[in-house]
């Protein structure tokens, strides 16, 4: 694993979508794995300023998000779907036939199984975008007894729901399930760009990067792939 230590969250966001951008350049027909969170908003705000700038171009790219909220209409303002819209996919030229989220009201088998079919219809995702959780998770591949493989149901950790209800009007209101890539699905992507920043990142980034590889730390994980490129900032990077 190759990590880049950045001085601040804007670095780390400009070096991360210089990445992008460079493998957009040489492939535009480049397929994308995409995350949520607070930690990529600044990516996705660095690729909109580059395509303002015409120096990127989104129009043949194909994108899939890793997770979505279960029982959530893709409408609701808090949905992954909405995200994306909002600070992306609204804002550039991709075509929205090409973007792909996992169906969080569709029947779990189909909508697992569907997805992942479509993984391998677009052969695969070239760069797969992380960020990782107050737990170690990566998606919504929460701490466990073994690395689920493929995209699944998954029971929100109290610990998540808690993190993610800064976003929902209760922690009532935060799901308590979501449909997930599997470690498997992030793990075949031919370059892992893991993000992480701020002093509340460093103990988790600390037990991914330095600690044993194991499932109670889903995202120890990378340790085995063999083109991961983790952009940290300052903080984050404290205590490695
Ligand atoms: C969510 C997402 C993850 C994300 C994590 C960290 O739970 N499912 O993909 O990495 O939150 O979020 P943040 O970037 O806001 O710290």
């Amino acid at each position: 694993m190759r990590v880049i230590c950045c001085n601040d969250y804007e670095e780390m966001s400009r070096k991360a979508a210089a990445v992008i951008v460079g493998q957009l350049t040489v492939n535009c027909g480049s397929v994308l794995g995409l995350a949520t969170g607070s930690t990529p908003i600044g990516l996705y705000q660095e690729l909109i300023d580059a395509y303002n700038r015409r120096a990127v171009d989104f129009s043949e790219c194909v994108t899939f998000n890793l997770d979505e909220y279960r029982e959530i209409e893709p409408s609701d303002r808090n949905s992954y779907h909405s995200f994306m819209e909002n600070n992306f996919f609204g804002r550039i030229n991709v075509r929205p036939g090409n973007t792909h989220m996992p169906d969080g009201l569709a029947p779990a088998d189909e909508a697992c199984a569907r997805y992942e079919e479509a993984i391998e219809r677009a052969r695969g995702i070239d760069i797969q975008v992380l960020g990782i959780g107050n737990n170690g998770h990566i998606g919504f591949n929460e701490p466990a007894a073994d690395f689920p493989v493929k995209t699944h149901v998954v029971e929100l950790a109290e610990e998540t729901r808690k993190a993610n209800a800064r976003f929902f009007s209760s922690l009532d209101a935060v799901p308590k399930s979501a449909i997930t890539m599997g470690i498997g699905t992030i793990m075949k992507s031919r370059l892992i760009i893991l993000l992480a920043n701020g002093a509340g990142k460093a103990e988790i980034l600390r037990r991914a990067l330095c600690g044993p590889v194991t499932p109670e730390v889903p995202a120890s994980i990378l340790r085995f792939h063999n083109n991961v490129l983790a952009v940290v900032d300052r903080e984050a990077s404290s205590l490695l």
